[in-house]
């Protein structure tokens, strides 16, 4: 195994995944990427997703509401889009401003069409372990377990976090019955006594809190995985900003048999995922009944033997 988890080979394999499906089934892919407002940040992470979209043969169609756009006007837009036989997907780039009721919003994305998998059907399935749509972080975490053939089963799995965009969905789904899942999972958020003795006890450590260097050394055992994917704004002591993750990653390095880097670890895949979420919804739209993971796997198995 490879000590640093990085993953940019990952994207690149499950966007080969997607590229063959597009061909093999003559596919068309096109989103609807809503932006409220211009934050600068999210701008920039707009266009990336508009400019690599292109490079698979997929389509983003970007739809700018101004930042004091009303929700109803938002909820309006959506059903437009939900009724489009040209859209097959449909994603929000968030954070929404604070006055939406998100909760509404993910529930007026049709189930079909959420490639963010933020509609409640699209979470219980991932409860019942039903094929659909996953959110984009925990997949990635899933598959670079899986790239890196880093089996959870029977393992102490500790997540720190309890979102629902990363550690919940990410919980379920390490405790699915089926490959590189199967884990004994134990769930950590702010509330939890004695965090540092459950984390001493992990094989495989999951870093989702958002805090700079939160994970130490003294908080691990030897051999122990770390998977970080916080993304946290970080003043260096020359007073220069860098993005680091949760993991004190210089200082756990000698400790942890593996661990991602931040930049370049979880958060390299999450765009990759989203086309293939795109790629799944067309495959819907078509009414092809595929299990997406057997290119996945195929892909993964040939880039492994070079
Ligand atoms: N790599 C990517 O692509 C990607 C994608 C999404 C998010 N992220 C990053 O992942 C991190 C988490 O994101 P999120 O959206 O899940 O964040 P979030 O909604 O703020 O949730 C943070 C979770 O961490 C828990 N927490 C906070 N401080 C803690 C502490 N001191 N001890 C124990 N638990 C603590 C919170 O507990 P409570 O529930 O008790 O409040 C909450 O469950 C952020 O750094 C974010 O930037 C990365």
């Amino acid at each position: 195994m490879d000590k640093i988890l990085k993953g940019k080979a990952i994207a690149v394999a499950i966007n080969q995944a997607s590229k063959a499906l597009i061909e093999e089934f003559d596919l068309q892919p096109k989103m609807r990427l809503i932006q409220v407002g211009e934050d600068p940040a999210s701008s920039y992470y707009v266009q990336s997703i508009i400019k690599n979209a292109a490079k698979l043969g997929c389509a983003v169609e970007l739809m700018s509401l101004d930042k004091d756009c009303s929700q109803d006007e938002l909820l309006r837009i959506i059903k437009v889009a939900n009724s489009d036989p040209h859209i097959q997907g449909i994603m929000l780039q968030k954070p929404l401003p604070k006055r939406f009721d998100d909760s509404l919003i993910n529930i007026s994305i049709h189930p079909d069409k959420d490639i963010d998998a933020l509609h409640p059907l699209n979470l219980g399935k991932i409860l019942i372990e039903e094929d659909g749509f996953l959110p984009n972080t925990p997949a990635a975490v899933f598959y670079t377990l899986k790239y890196y053939r880093i089996d959870p089963q029977g393992k102490n799995l500790v997540i720190l976090g309890r979102s629902n965009v990363v550690g919940k969905p990410l919980a379920n789904m390490l405790l699915w019955k089926k490959p590189y899942a199967n884990a004994t999972v134990t769930v950590c958020h702010s509330r939890t006594e004695n965090l540092k003795e459950i984390c001493q006890g992990a094989d495989i450590l999951i870093s989702a809190i958002g805090r700079a260097h939160f994970v130490t050394p003294d908080m691990i055992k030897d051999g122990v995985i770390l998977i970080d994917v916080g993304i946290n704004k970080f003043t260096q002591a020359d007073g220069s900003i860098s993005y680091v993750g949760d993991v004190d990653y210089d200082a756990c390095y000698n400790k942890a048999s593996a661990l991602t880097p931040v930049p370049g670890g979880v958060g390299r895949i999450t765009t990759s995922l989203l086309y293939l979420n795109l790629v799944r919804a067309s495959l819907i739209d078509r009414k092809v009944n595929k299990n997406v993971d057997e290119y996945i796997d195929l892909v993964f198995n040939a880039k492994r033997k070079k």
